[in-house]
Formats: C-alpha cells, sequence, structure tokens
C-alpha cells in the first residue's frame, strides 16, 4: 500500500535502528541519559532556545506549554484550525483549565488585526488573555507556512499586550525545509516551542519543549505528573538525531511533490484544489461526491489517503514515498 494517511505512518530504517543502539544511555528521571541530555541542548541551541526537553508526544509538548504559561481561568488564542483546538482530546481545559479563543484565520494562519483585536482587557469579569499560540505549518489548514514577518508582528502583539507567545512546530521542519528563515530566526520570537520528530523526520517517537531553563526545569515536573518520566531514552533521543541529521533533506521533496500532484489534479479537474494553495507536504483537495467514495476508488489501486471532511481528502508526503509510488499515485489522477 502506497500510505499517504499521514506522515506519521513511517517505519524507522534500518540505518535508524542502527544508530539507536549503538548510543551511550542512562536513567533520564535521574537526568543521567547522556544521550537525551546533548540531544536535549543541540536542539535548543539550534532554535536559539536556552532548555530543551524530550516527551513522548506533540500533544503532551503542546499540553506542557500551555500549562506553564497559564493560570486557570486565562485564555488561549488560536486559530479555529488548530491541532490544540481540535485534535487534542480538550486537554487544555483539563489541564490547565484555561478556555481557547478560536479565530477564523487563513489556512490556519492568525491574522494579526483580528489577533490584536481578541486581546481582552484586565477587567475582573474578562477571561484573561494569556497566550497566543500559532501552528506551523498548519495541518488542518492544509500545510500552510507562516511568513517571517507575521511572526515578527504576533510577536510585538504579544510584548505590547505583555502576553507569551507559543509555537505548535510539530512540521516546523517542512517550513524550515522552504529556506525562508532559520530556526534562531523564528527560535527566538517564541516563549515556548514544541516541535515534533516523529512527523516528516519520521523518528519513531518523540517531541520537544524548548524554553528558557527555568520553564524546563518546571516543565521537567510537570512532565513527571503526567507519568511522562522515562528512563533510558536516549535510545528515542538517538533515533530523533537520526531523523533529523539525516532526513531533514528529504522534505523539500514531499513539500515539492504535494505541490506538483495539486497541479495534476486541477489541470485534470475532476477533483477540485487550487495549487496556489498546497504550501508544504500536505495536500487538500476536495471531491465531488463523498469523500469516501474517492478513498475506496483509490484503495483499490493500492493509494491511501484519508477523509478531513464529507468531501475533502488529505494526502501527505513523506520519505518512504519512493519515486515509483509517487508515479503510480500520479497516475490515478492523469
Ligand atoms: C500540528 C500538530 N500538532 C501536534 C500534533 C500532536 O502530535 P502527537 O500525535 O505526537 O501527539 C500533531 C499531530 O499530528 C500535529 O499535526
Amino acid at each position: 500500500m502506497i500510505d499517504l494517511r499521514s506522515d506519521t505512518v513511517t517505519r524507522p530504517t534500518p540505518e535508524m535502528l542502527q544508530a539507536m543502539i549503538s548510543v551511550p544511555v542512562g536513567d533520564d528521571v535521574f537526568g543521567e541519559d547522556p544521550t537525551v541530555n546533548a540531544f536535549e541542548e543541540k536542539v535548543a541551541a539550534l532554535f536559539g532556545q536556552e532548555a530543551g526537553l524530550f516527551v513522548p508526544s506533540g500533544v503532551m509538548s503542546n499540553q506542557i506549554c500551555l500549562y506553564e504559561l497559564t493560570r486557570p481561568g486565562d485564555e488561549v488564542i488560536l486559530d479555529d484550525k488548530a491541532h490544540i483546538f481540535n485534535y487534542e482530546a480538550s486537554s487544555a481545559a483539563w489541564l490547565s483549565s484555561v478556555q481557547l479563543n478560536p479565530l477564523k484565520g487563513k489556512n490556519g494562519l492568525l491574522d494579526t488585526d483580528a489577533v490584536e483585536a481578541a486581546i481582552r482587557t484586565k477587567n475582573d469579569w474578562d477571561p484573561h488573555t494569556r497566550v497566543i499560540a500559532v501552528e506551523n505549518t498548519t495541518n488542518k489548514g492544509g500545510g500552510a507556512v507562516y511568513p517571517l514577518e507575521t511572526l515578527k508582528q504576533l510577536r510585538d502583539i504579544a510584548d505590547k499586550h505583555g502576553v507569551y507567545f507559543h509555537l505548535d512546530g510539530a512540521r516546523i521542519w517542512n517550513a524550515l525545509a522552504e529556506g525562508d528563515y532559520s530556526p534562531k530566526e523564528i527560535g527566538s520570537l517564541f516563549d515556548t516551542i514544541s516541535v515534533c520528530f516523529s512527523k516528516g523526520l519520521g523518528a519513531p517517537v518523540g517531541s520537544m519543549i524548548l524554553s528558557t531553563k527555568a520553564r524546563i526545569r518546571s516543565a521537567r515536573r510537570t512532565r513527571k505528573m503526567l507519568g511522562g518520566g522515562m528512563r533510558q531514552i536516549g535510545l528515542l533521543a538517538a533515533a530523533a538525531d537520526y531523523a533529523l541529521e539525516n532526513h531533514f533533506g528529504l522534505l523539500k521533496t514531499d513539500n515539492a511533490r504535494a505541490r506538483e500532484l495539486a497541479r495534476i489534479i486541477h489541470q485534470k479537474g475532476r477533483f477540485q484544489v487550487d495549487p496556489t494553495q498546497v504550501f508544504t507536504n500536505i495536500l487538500l483537495f476536495d471531491t465531488p461526491g463523498p469523500a469516501e467514495e474517492t478513498l475506496s476508488e483509490l484503495k483499490a489501486q493500492g493509494i491511501l489517503m484519508s477523509a478531513f471532511g464529507p468531501k475533502t481528502i488529505r494526502a501527505v508526503f513523506h520519505f518512504q514515498i519512493s519515486s515509483e509510488d509517487y508515479r503510480n499515485v500520479c497516475a490515478f489522477f492523469e
């Protein structure tokens, strides 16, 4: 099967597995795993942040960040397509007792004027706006990328109003692969960052929180409270490090394939997609009838995609789609 349901379906390569078994490890709850310690320092430095904390998943990463930044009764501004709003099992309400204020943006990207207008006064009866959270690239928004200028403007708005700025960078690597900005340029704009190694980079597990030393110290305890304290996780950090070093360079191809397939689909006219609105490795297109019917047709040809609405299908490219697989996918639409 050619599996385009998500970029989380990749399997560890033999080289990655080899990298995992050859690293020194220790008990990370005691802070004694040299491999994860070095990897946390490396990724923090890459983004110009003081410290990092390896966590099992992107959801835990985002949610610990919100917990660290907020107090019960606070409000988080985010796009209405945000993963934190749609796909994290309402855990911001459960864990942090905050309310989310989802704004209507474009392709999952926040509009700066709308954000500024949504920031509330500090009256007793108002929820306290505490965090602006962006997702880059967007998932439900179809892989869109924030321009550096917009992120800087949002940082300025956050500073002006004394609000924190969080990045859900589960797929920040796909944005960085486009080369418009460096990790440091954007990293320094945020109070907290979550990055994932288990999406297009292809690690089996792992995300990381990046922030100040003090916040990471506190996040470490929160991770423990959530049952996320792990022992010899150097093995997982080694897989993530291998993915970063060896798979980052492949993301450009994933992005380019999604855009090229969008052009093919658009030309043929059976399905609807605006190729100018496909930015990185996620392709959303609309079907004339029920999405499930097209998914069955695709499946019969050995291609898996997923429904992203009653008449919308999502295809996500990743490095384990071979050139032959890709040609077969294109052939379906040609
Ligand atoms: C934008 C975004 N943030 C966070 C997550 C959560 O990651 P995880 O599945 O590792 O919890 C995902 C998962 O796909 C995502 O797309």
